[in-house]
């Protein structure tokens, strides 16, 4: 089995949508084995983000990210990495699949309400930025 860390973005925990997005998860059997909701600080967005530093919408991504409370989760199942990008739909809801959390909740390219590690590296550096050992229990 294999771990991913997700966010649920600041415009989803606004429209209450936690609970929303965590049935479409569960549904693609994909296990939430961590969980907590927080406010980032500015420096842990910055540091999250920090591969966007040099694109234009860096500053807007950051202030996006802070601008409300996140859940950030741990994910485990059969290829969780892949699973959850496919569950999470196109960056651009606009070209997200129908069914996916993008599809069906996000507000823009910006406001997406979901983030997905991209490769198992990143996982690993994701997970380890937000969660203690003991606190992924699987
Ligand atoms: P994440 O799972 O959040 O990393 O999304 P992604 O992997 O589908 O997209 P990517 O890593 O390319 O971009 C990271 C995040 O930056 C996106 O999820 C968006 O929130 C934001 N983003 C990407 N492109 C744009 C853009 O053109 N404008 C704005 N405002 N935000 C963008
Ligand atoms: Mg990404």
């Amino acid at each position: 089995l294999e771990r991913t860390f997700s966010i649920i973005k600041p415009d989803a925990t606004e429209r209450n949508l936690t609970g929303a997005i965590n049935a479409v998860i569960e549904k693609a059997s994909l296990r939430i084995v961590a969980q907590k909701r927080i406010l980032l600080t500015r420096a842990q967005a910055e540091q999250f983000y920090a591969v966007h530093s040099a694109r234009p919408f860096f500053g807007e991504l950051v202030d996006f990210m802070i601008s409300g409370p996140v859940v950030v989760q741990v994910l485990e199942g059969e290829d969780a990495i892949a699973t959850y990008r496919e569950v999470m739909g196109a960056t651009n809801p606009e070209n997200a699949a129908e069914g996916t959390i993008r599809k069906l909740f996000a507000k823009s390219v910006g406001e997406n309400s979901v983030h997905g590690s991209d490769s198992p590296e990143a996982a690993q550096v994701e997970i380890a930025q937000f969660f203690a050992g003991n606190e992924i229990v699987g």
